[in-house]
């Protein structure tokens, strides 16, 4: 009998148990992010932050651990949440959806334990992570910490980008936008007729570089676009100084909008070919609040 081929073999989402186990996630750190021993969360930490309550989950095959998500925890204007510290999915199982089947495992767990949000953040200029978050999972955000873990740190996605800045999201576990988004992801690209008019705050150039708009004019709007290039990572190696350039620009958007009090709502692909990029929408007047009602 001939094996079952690799790609062919079942990946099996579990609670991360052992301390076998949690030694590979410190392995899997180095592999996903290029992380110095420094950097990881060690095993000892996961071993606490699991028995205090957290949720550790590992995608399995076989014995063979090829992703996992980490959460621990936290209190959080005036609630419970668990705050997911790491997702990461090992490169050549990624895009087969086991990222996603995590974070629905850690969304179950949550409510199972009665926590009925969990909040991350990841870097805004990573279009990936921008569709998976916003696309996929439906989150939202109304927080953008400028250098949150320091100028740079050992993490390849850190290097050669202008600052490790961050998006802080909120995934609302048992809303209606949740529950209606995990149903109908976004898949297909472009913006909806209704966002086509709206004016960019930043947007791709001709020559990838950002083009910043008017401030104000920008801001008197309901609704605002931030564009972000397609591909960062190929900047942030090829073209150090222009995806610096792009740390800049976004950060000075999102800080204004968020600080005018807009709330970032979704991410878009956008399909044009010669300039493949995605964009944020931004929306006045709102607050996570509006979007509790299940
Ligand atoms: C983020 C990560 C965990 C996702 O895991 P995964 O198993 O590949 O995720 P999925 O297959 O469920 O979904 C990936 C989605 O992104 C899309 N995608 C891939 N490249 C993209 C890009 N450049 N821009 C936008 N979307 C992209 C895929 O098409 C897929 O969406 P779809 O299902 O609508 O087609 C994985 O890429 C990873 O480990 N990355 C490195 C570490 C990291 O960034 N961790 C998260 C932040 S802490």
């Amino acid at each position: 009998m001939t094996p079952p081929k690799r790609e062919e073999r079942p990946i099996v989402i579990r609670d991360i148990e052992r301390i076998s186990e949690m030694r590979d996630v410190e392995e899997l750190q180095k592999e996903v992010w290029g992380m110095s021993d420094r950097d990881i969360v060690p095993s000892t930490q996961l071993v606490a932050a699991k028995a205090a309550g957290g949720v550790l989950i590992g995608a399995f095959e076989g014995d063979r651990m090829v992703g996992f998500v980490y959460g621990f925890v936290g209190y959080e204007r005036g609630a419970l949440s668990v705050h997911s510290h790491m997702l990461a999915v090992r490169p050549a199982y990624q895009n087969r959806q086991l990222g996603y089947r995590l974070k629905l495992a850690q969304r179950d767990r949550a409510l199972e334990q009665g926590i009925a949000r969990i909040t991350w953040t990841f870097d805004p200029l990573q279009s990936l992570n921008a569709h998976f978050n916003f696309g996929k999972l439906g989150v939202l955000a109304d927080e953008y910490k400028v250098n949150f873990y320091g100028e740079e740190t050992s993490s390849f996605l850190h290097r050669n980008i202008g600052g490790t800045d961050r998006l802080w999201v909120t995934w609302l576990l048992d809303s209606r936008r949740v529950k209606e988004r995990l149903e109908h992801p976004i898949t297909e690209k472009g913006l909806p007729g209704e966002w086509e008019a709206l004016l960019p705050l930043v947007r791709v150039g001709s020559d990838d570089a950002p083009v910043r708009s008017d401030l104000a004019e920008s801001l008197a709007r309901d609704a605002v676009l931030i564009e972000i290039p397609a591909h960062i990572r190929q900047l942030q190696r090829d073209r150090p100084s222009l995806a610096a350039e792009w740390r800049q620009a976004t950060r000075w958007a999102f800080t204004e909008a968020l600080a005018a009090g807009y709330l970032v709502q979704e991410f878009y692909r956008l399909a044009e070919r010669d300039r493949p990029r995605g964009a944020y929408l931004l929306v006045a007047g709102k607050t996570l609040e509006d979007f509790l009602e299940n």
